[in-house]
Parts: structure tokens; sequence; C-alpha cells
């Protein structure tokens, strides 16, 4: 029996909507707080026990490949200095014992091509998919629930969750068939269908465990949706030889690839900071008259 122990980030889109900020910088650069989201995605798999992170980055894409690199200079800066916290929090943004794996995607070809790019770090083995801009915030992480899954049942995994009907356009919709709770087994898989045509309102949301298998239909599936390799076009091949599951994660998803999405998740986050938390629900009570300590969350 095989476990996940790949993952899969790919940073190589072009993160159009979140322009101009992305002009430079990659969207998977963005804070929330004080980490960048590719951090908390890099940590979610760390915390599923996964030891090599393989980063699909493009142009522009230099930044993320920085950060987990070891800063030399800023290392001995911060210890002469004495800034010992500082340098504690720098040198703990490298999990231990993970390997981080680079892949240049020359060109932006889609979700689809992004992932084929890699297959020479996978090889022949089960990998998880996180897309770092859906930021999931659960106990255990998404990536966590999913592969303990896999380990059961063995067969390929996406994370989905409901979306308002008239949203189906911006994701992968899949038709499943009930089998436990939050899982179904998916019949169907639809990149991004309009309102009218899509089998449901359960939508792929940026994690996926896939068999090896996937490769092999990356590698024949044709322009999709946006003219672009989707992998939901792959995933529809696999389901074809192989089982699929949707399973429905316990946890808060944020669409951070979205300027409504990213400011939700700041929020959030900030109110459960350790240092900032009492600080900014202080800002939040005087400037919005609301009473922090009583959320209201669905
Ligand atoms: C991608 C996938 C889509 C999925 C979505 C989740 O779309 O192609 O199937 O539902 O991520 O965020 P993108 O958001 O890159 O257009």
């Amino acid at each position: 029996m095989k476990k996940v122990t790949k993952a899969v980030f790919p940073a190589a889109g072009m993160g159009t909507r979140f322009l101009p900020a992305t002009k430079a910088n990659p969207k998977e650069m963005l804070p929330i707080v004080d980490k960048p989201l590719i951090q908390y995605a890099a940590e979610e798999a760390a915390a599923a026990g996964i030891t090599d992170l393989i980063f699909i980055i493009g142009r522009t894409k230099r930044a993320i490949a920085d950060h987990f690199d070891k800063a030399y200079e800023l290392e001995v800066e911060l210890e002469t200095k004495g800034k010992l916290r500082a340098l504690e929090e720098l040198r703990g943004i490298l999990p231990s014992n993970v390997n981080y794996i680079f892949i240049r995607q020359a060109e932006a070809l889609g979700l689809g091509h992004a992932v084929l790019c890699a297959q020479p770090a996978v090889n022949d083995e089960p990998f998880a998919v996180i897309l770092a801009d859906d930021l999931i915030d659960g106990e255990p992480g998404a990536t966590r629930q999913m592969s303990e899954l896999y380990n059961y049942y063995q067969c390929s995994l996406v994370g989905v969750q409901h979306v308002a009907p008239e949203e189906t356009g911006a994701y992968g919709i899949v038709a499943a068939a009930p089998m436990a709770e939050r899982l179904s087994r998916v019949t169907r898989i639809v990149e991004k269908p309009r309102p009218e045509e899509a089998p449901s309102n359960l939508a792929v949301v940026g994690r996926y465990i896939l068999t090896p298998r996937i490769f092999h239909h990356l590698r024949r599936i044709e322009r999709g949706a946006g003219g672009e390799l989707q992998l939901t076009d792959a995933i529809a091949a696999l389901l074809q030889e192989q089982q699929v599951m949707a399973y429905e994660f316990t946890g808060t998803r944020y669409d951070c690839g979205s300027k409504l999405g990213y400011l939700e998740a700041t929020v959030e986050y900030a109110l459960k900071h350790p240092e900032l938390a009492d600080a900014f629900k202080g800002y939040l009570e005087k400037r919005f008259c609301v009473d922090c300590s009583q959320p209201k969350r669905e």
C-alpha cells in the first residue's frame, strides 16, 4: 500500500483576478496577516506527512523559490542584532525533513499542464495537488483528511464544497452518488459549466489526491474550458477506468484568488493571531461598534 508523500503546488497562473498586486509578484506570495499563501499550503502538506513539496513555477515566480530558500544574510543580520525571535520565525518557515523541488513551467497552458510538469518528480506514486489560493482553515487540515481517506480507499479524491448555483462557471463541478457522510462517488466532472448546464453545485476547491494514472490522461487531453489544458478533463477520463471520490472536507475555505475572499481570510486569521487578535478586535469594536466576542458564523 502506498502512502501519499508528495504534493504538487501549481503556481504558474497569472493571478489576473488580483491585478495590479500580482503584476510582478506571484499571487501565492500574497500574505494573510504575516505568512504568504504558499506557506500555509506547504504547512498543510507537511502536517499531512508529506515529505516532497513540488512547486510548479513560471516566470515572475522566483519569489516562491526564494521564500523557501535559506536566507543567510538575513539570518546573520538578525543574529548580530540579537533579534532572536525573528530569527526563530525565519528558520521556522522550512518544516524540517521536507524536500523542496522546483519545476519551471515554461508556458502557462493550464492547470492540467502544470500538474503534468510534475511527473518527473512524482513518478509512479499517488500525490496531492494543493492550490494555494484556496486557503482552507481546518483541523486537521484538508490534505491530511484526504490522505487518510486515500490510505483507506486507495483511489483518487477531489475536495469539494457546495457553491451558489450562479457560481458554477468558476469551478470544476461534479455529479456524485452519495457513499458515506461527506463522501460520494464521482460519476461526472465538468470544468466551469454554465449554471444551466452544471450537473450540481458541488465544486472542486483546490485539493486533490490523484493516482499516477492521471499522467496518462494529462498527456492525451485537448484544450478545454478557456482554451487551457484542464486537470478536470483528465479526471473525467480517469473516471472511466478508476474510481474517483468527492469529499466534503471539514474546515472553512477562503477564495484568496479573489479580493473579497482574501479580505475575509485576512480578518479571520487576524482575529486568531496570537499577537494581534486583541488589538485587532479592539480596533474592529471601536470602528464598527461590533462585539467580536460573539462572532456570527454559520
Ligand atoms: C481551478 C480548477 C477548477 C477548480 C478551481 C478551484 O480553476 O480548474 O476545476 O474548481 O481551480 O479553485 P481556476 O480557479 O484556476 O480557474
